[in-house]
């Protein structure tokens, strides 16, 4: 009966928690009554998509009149949705409730009138506005409302995190400050669907579809924009090949492989949106990469983009934390914890290099919680035997198969809280035999390792790559290290009385967030002892090969 009870409440507590913060981009799913909030990852990321078409991005003035702004663009059609936000100036991103009124938007856009200077006239959803008479767009006293696209200040979080009762709403309040809003998603799909509209220059059916932290439910404001150029959406592949008789096919160029191709295509695709792309500034090609890709700053919407081809295993690993982090909202909470905690004492860093990344840490953070004496989450060969014939994927021989109906995975019975998780996280990472065993979320139980290397994480796909191949003998130690001292805080704060008053002295998760004094951050590290700049830049260049 205790058992039964302890279900009830765990199944009570997913869908309490998964409610408690629902990240942006679970799409709520009004028509299906059983499975209320919840939404398929490639339903989302369709709906998503096809929203962003109906958008367009506008620069305005910061006092641009919100209301008359709107009406002006609603001669074009019925306008769905709007927000305000800043970057560089304040822009707008509108989306209109049908296709027909970009068309007849563009109908009406005037191209730029510039002196001195000459324009590319390449035409795209990133416009301006000009107030050339009060009478058109007066602006107003105040300017619109902005919705905030970065994250709090630390020491804002902090003072916020202290005053909550109990670690478990410090997460919640943690993940409502931190994580990507609904106006940021939508951002990001439309930087996308605007990339889309340069790569069909020269593919017309091509796609471009977000991936990793945007869409997986982990991501955090500020977080970059992977991207990638689906081509496989070209018609002509699954058309029917009689078996006698005349055929028609396209004359094609041909590579000695798929690298090569992908490799010419993000060429060409790269040079369109560095000389043709309004906002695109800072285009790298980094082709040598083991996964090729373009990086580029998009100065309208701050996004640092990733811009990779032929990407698709990484589409599949992102639905597959997506489905982790949906089955209980805990996953959520317990990943934003450890993800910004080791941010702030630099395991983790926005530049590559031999660190520990936030992919890493990710699925670090799910092998855990799959060994906890109650599993609270299944392991990835578990999710695999759920599946149903649609759920079958083979992608360049990797088996990519799990199911991808949260309803039909059993909620687990463990009803730890995220204090205890927490704890138990930086505990387990204390102890973990890194020397001689493999982190494995397939077989969810620690695997011997395949190769001498610091930290060896499977693949959960591509089961022959290391995911933490970057990371060396000195930042792992440093993280065992952060993880006694974590677990040691934690213990503390159990016993501390906590502060009260206007502004209680950090506890819990805010005393974890709290930088510690004289702990150099990576760029302190990297001071004190300075490796020779050839060291510096193997390094820089093994990240990139390992990134995917
Ligand atoms: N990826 C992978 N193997 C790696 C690195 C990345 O499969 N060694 C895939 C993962 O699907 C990951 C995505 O590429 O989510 C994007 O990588 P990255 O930007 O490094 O990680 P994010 O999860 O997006 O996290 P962050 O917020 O740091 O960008
Ligand atoms: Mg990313």
């Amino acid at each position: 009966l205790l058992k039964r009870i302890q279900i009830i409440d765990t199944c009570l507590q997913r869908r309490i928690v998964t409610n408690a913060v629902e990240p942006s981009n679970v799409l709520k799913n009004e028509d299906n009554g059983e499975q209320e909030g919840w939404k398929a990852f490639d339903a989302i990321q369709l709906e998503r998509q096809e929203q962003a078409e109906r958008s367009v991005l506008i620069s305005c003035h910061s006092k641009t009149n919100e209301k008359k702004f709107l009406k002006y663009l609603s001669i074009h059609g019925d306008i769905k949705n709007s927000f305000f936000y800043e970057s560089y100036g304040t822009y707008a991103v509108v989306e209109f409730a049908n296709q027909e009124s970009i068309a007849s938007l563009h109908e009406a856009v005037n191209l730029p009138v510039v002196s001195n200077e000459s324009v590319v006239p390449f035409k795209s959803r990133l416009l301006s506005l000009r107030s050339l008479g009060a009478a058109v767009v007066p602006n107003s006293q105040t300017g619109p409302k902005c919705k905030p696209q970065a994250t709090i200040p630390l020491t804002e979080l902090i003072q916020r995190l202290s005053k909550e009762e109990s670690i478990d709403h410090q997460v919640t309040s943690l993940m409502k400050a931190y994580q990507v809003t609904e106006e940021n998603t939508r951002l990001r799909f439309l930087v996308c669907s605007l990339l889309k509209d340069i790569a069909a220059a020269y593919f017309p059916e091509c796609n471009v579809r977000p991936f990793g932290s945007s869409v997986n439910g982990f991501g955090k404001l500020g977080c970059d924009l992977d991207m990638f150029l689906d081509l496989d959406s070209i018609s002509g592949r699954n058309v029917p090949m009689p078996k006698a008789g005349l055929v028609l096919e396209y004359q094609m160029k041909r590579s000695n492989s798929e690298r090569a191709v992908t490799q010419s295509i993000l060429t060409v695709v790269g040079e369109c949106v560095d000389r043709f792309g309004p906002g695109c500034v800072g285009v790298q090609k980094i082709l040598n990469a083991r996964c090729p890709l373009v990086r580029f700053s998009h100065q309208p919407s701050n996004f640092q983009c990733d811009l990779t081809a032929n990407n698709r295993v990484a589409m599949k690993t992102s639905e597959l934390l997506y489905l982790y982090g949906c089955l209980d909202g805990r996953v959520r909470g317990l990943v934003f914890a450890v993800r910004c905690w080791a941010r702030v004492h630099s395991v983790t860093s926005s530049i590559p290099g031999a660190w520990i990344s936030n992919f890493s840490l990710t699925v670090m953070v799910l092998f855990y919680l799959q060994g906890r004496a109650a599993p609270l989450i299944p392991t990835l060969d578990h999710l695999r035997s759920l599946a149903g014939p649609a759920d079958k994927s083979v992608i360049e021989g990797n088996d990519c198969t799990f199911v991808s109906d949260l309803s039909k995975i059993q909620p687990q019975d463990n009803t730890e809280t995220l204090e205890q998780l927490l704890c138990g996280f930086f505990h387990f990472y204390s102890t973990f035999p890194f020397a001689r065993k493999s982190i494995n979320i397939r077989k969810g139980k620690e695997q011997t390792k395949p190769e001498v290397v610091p930290l060896h994480i499977q693949n959960p796909f591509e089961v022959s790559l290391n995911v933490s191949k970057n990371v060396n003998a000195a930042q792992l130690e440093r993280f065992v290290a952060l993880c006694q001292e974590g677990a040691w805080q934690l213990e503390q704060s159990a016993t501390l009385t906590r502060g009260t008053g206007h502004a209680p002295s950090p506890w819990g998760l805010a005393a974890l967030l709290v930088p510690a004094a004289g702990t150099p951050g990576i760029k302190g590290r990297k001071k004190r002892k300075r490796e020779p700049a050839s060291e510096r830049i193997k390094s820089l260049l093994e990240s990139l090969k390992n990134k995917v």
